[in-house]
């Protein structure tokens, strides 16, 4: 066994799989998905091979030459963080039939019934693959090292209609020879339900693979840009459809900087409220929480990092989570680059000073575990979902910014151009990163300790503190604060919420709790529609004992499920000391983790296992 990613059972040592044909049967009422997978190698294999999976049931795994079925056993007791591996003894075969159903507890489905979505009358099902769920809906080597093309047949209610990050070829009646190899009693060809076909020419990490079923309607916005978000949730889309419009001027600018599009389309769907991120790369089809869009700034900002992306992340991509700082760290660089064109330097300053605050709150956050603050660090027997933070982004971003710096724009805006044509649609790691560096802007090594930075713990001292008027003028009226000052009327006037999430930040995790309530009497933060500025005034209110915005904390926790919300305000009542604050994080979560997506339920729990 040669493992190349810890959080996968593929065996380096084994021929990929380079394409997989799936059939796919939704089934609402019981919150799982009957289906086929064929995976086809890359060479004739024999021996045993290993397939990652977790919680499928399978029902049988056959050569799909000669249908016979093929020797095959599970680990026998499944990983709590890799899954139950598959072990498929093969004797020269390069495709492999895998018959199998999907749990209702499936890590990467969220399945929504009538009543959580918004129109309340049909349900809803979306997917997040990153990093290591797809195995949760499909057998497959689960590891960014290895690329997959695909096809889907998916069988859906005809009321509804399916997205996905994939081609979309046609929708049209099932057929009863395509549903040979699925269970009879299925009714692939009954009258209320179309098939929707897809195919992935692209090659891409199983954690891209990403799809949605629901009542959907779109707004075109560009030549290459539809948003699509629940079709009776026409305020969404009317907000989404002005928002977005700029979108193509995006695409235009991350072309300049970054080279060609390589994915055709660009388009956006606006998920449910308890979609788990702000925004989700998967190619062609990006997926976004509601909570971006609120009319200024902030949600373009969320589209310019999934945009940028496409070049830095779904075309070259991290060998495995260990190098996950290539992906988001050169993202938030190529985000910063967009903005700053599409948005000014201003807003991109002023985004670069909210990561430099959330890096260094990071750095508090792992004092006692230090190889978190890492760029690339060991992440062995560690669960990816556990040690999201901020350290790959903002880090990362330093990082990249630190090697412009020193080698001036116009010669590391040729660089990137050239490290993306050299490695696109590969996957690959640090190491291969800095020899590409070292080999194309030679004597780097010494200008700057590449190893400091990329296996060094902690901020580096060159890193780059941001410096703007607007930056400077913010941290210094939240040092005020502390001495019971507070900002004046003029003096927040052009405030937009970027500004406000800055200043909130910048205060100190525990306020005198009367100040707290006069900056909300005054400015009306616990009730922003803005949930950046909502949750970073609710965390200081926590934090300082402010009981009486326990009820908005509540309200805010059953409304959202983007774990960037959940996380800091389930953290602030856990750890605040507090009986009634910890009584109410419990209180809360029991209630609402129906409501969240299986990721965030995670987390939300291993939050409270470890402080109450
Ligand atoms: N790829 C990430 C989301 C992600 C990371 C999902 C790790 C699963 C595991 C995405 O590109 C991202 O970074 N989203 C950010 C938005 C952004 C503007 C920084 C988010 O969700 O907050
Ligand atoms: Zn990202």
């Amino acid at each position: 066994m040669a493992p190349i990613d810890p959080h996968s059972f593929t065996d380096s040592t084994h021929p990929l799989t380079t394409h997989v044909s799936l059939s796919l049967y939704l089934s609402f009422p019981t919150s799982t998905i009957h289906a086929s997978a064929l995976l086809t190698l890359s060479s004739p294999f024999s021996g045993t091979l290993s397939i990652d999976s977790r919680s499928l049931s399978l029902s049988s795994i056959l050569d799909p030459k000669t249908l016979s079925p093929l020797p095959h056993s599970l680990s026998p007791t499944p990983d709590p963080i890799r899954g139950t591996e598959i072990s498929v003894v093969l004797s020269g075969q390069s495709q492999i039939l895998i018959i199998y159903s999907t749990s209702p507890a499936a890590s990467a489905l969220q399945w929504l019934s009538p009543p959580q979505t918004f129109s309340k009358t049909h349900p809803y099902v979306y997917t997040q693959c990153q990093a290591i769920h797809a195995r949760s809906i499909f057998p497959c080597q689960d590891t960014p090292a290895r690329r997959i093309r695909y096809d889907v047949v998916m069988n859906i209610p005809a009321s509804l209609s399916a997205v996905m990050s994939a081609r979309h070829v046609r929708r049209r009646l099932p057929l009863p020879e395509e549903a040979t190899h699925l269970d009879s009693s299925l009714c692939w060809c009954a009258e209320d339900r179309v098939v929707e076909e897809f195919v992935m020419e692209q090659p891409i990490p199983p954690y891209l693979f990403a799809f949605a079923v629901g009542e959907l309607g779109f707004r075109e916005v560009g030549p290459r840009t539809r948003v699509y978000a629940e079709s009776a949730d026409v305020e969404v889309l009317d907000a989404a459809e002005v928002e977005f419009a700029g979108a193509e001027e995006m695409i235009r600018q991350g072309e300049k900087l970054f080279g060609e599009y390589d994915w055709e389309r660009f388009d956006l769907l606006v998920l449910p409220p308890s979609f788990p991120y702000g925004g989700m790369e998967n190619p062609r089809m990006v997926f976004l929480t509601p909570t971006v869009i609120k009319g200024d700034a902030s949600g373009g900002q969320v589209v310019a990092h999934e945009l940028a992306h496409s070049w830095t992340g779904n075309l070259i991509t991290n060998v495995n989570n260990e190098h996950f700082w290539l992906n988001e760290g050169f993202t938030t660089y190529a985000e910063r680059r967009i903005v700053e064109v599409v948005q000014g330097a201003d807003i991109a300053t002023l985004n670069m000073g909210i990561g430099w605050r959330g890096l260094k709150d990071e750095m508090e956050r792992f004092k006692d575990n230090l190889e978190c603050t890492k760029l690339k660090n060991n992440q062995q027997g560690v669960d990816p979902d556990d040690v999201y933070s901020q350290v790959p982004y903002e880090k990362g971003f330093q990082f990249v910014l630190r090697i412009e710096r020193q080698v001036g724009r116009t010669a590391f805006d040729e660089f990137l151009k050239k490290y993306i044509a050299t490695f696109k649609f590969k996957s690959i790691d640090t190491d291969t990163f800095l020899d590409f560096l070292k080999a194309n802007i030679p004597g780097i090594e010494k200008e700057i300790n590449l190893e400091l930075w990329t296996e060094g713990v902690g901020i580096p001292e060159d890193a780059y503190e941001p410096v703007s008027t607007i930056y400077t003028k913010i941290i210094s009226l939240a040092e005020e604060f502390k001495q019971g000052k507070m900002p004046s009327e003029d003096e927040v006037a052009e405030w937009k919420g970027q500004e406000w999430e800055l200043y909130l930040e910048n205060l100190p995790k525990s306020c005198e709790p009367s100040q707290v309530i006069a900056l909300d009497k005054r400015y009306r933060l616990a009730e922003s529609k803005d949930y950046e500025v909502k949750v970073s005034f609710l965390q200081v209110a926590i934090s300082s004992k402010c009981r009486e915005y326990h009820g908005e904390v509540e309200k805010t926790l059953k409304t959202v499920g983007r774990m960037k919300y959940l996380r800091p305000l389930f953290n602030a009542l856990a750890q605040s000391g507090g009986t009634e604050e910890k009584q109410l994080a419990k209180q809360v979560f029991a209630e609402a983790r129906e409501t969240y997506h299986p990721i965030a339920q995670g987390v939300v729990e291993s939050i409270l296992s470890k402080y109450i």
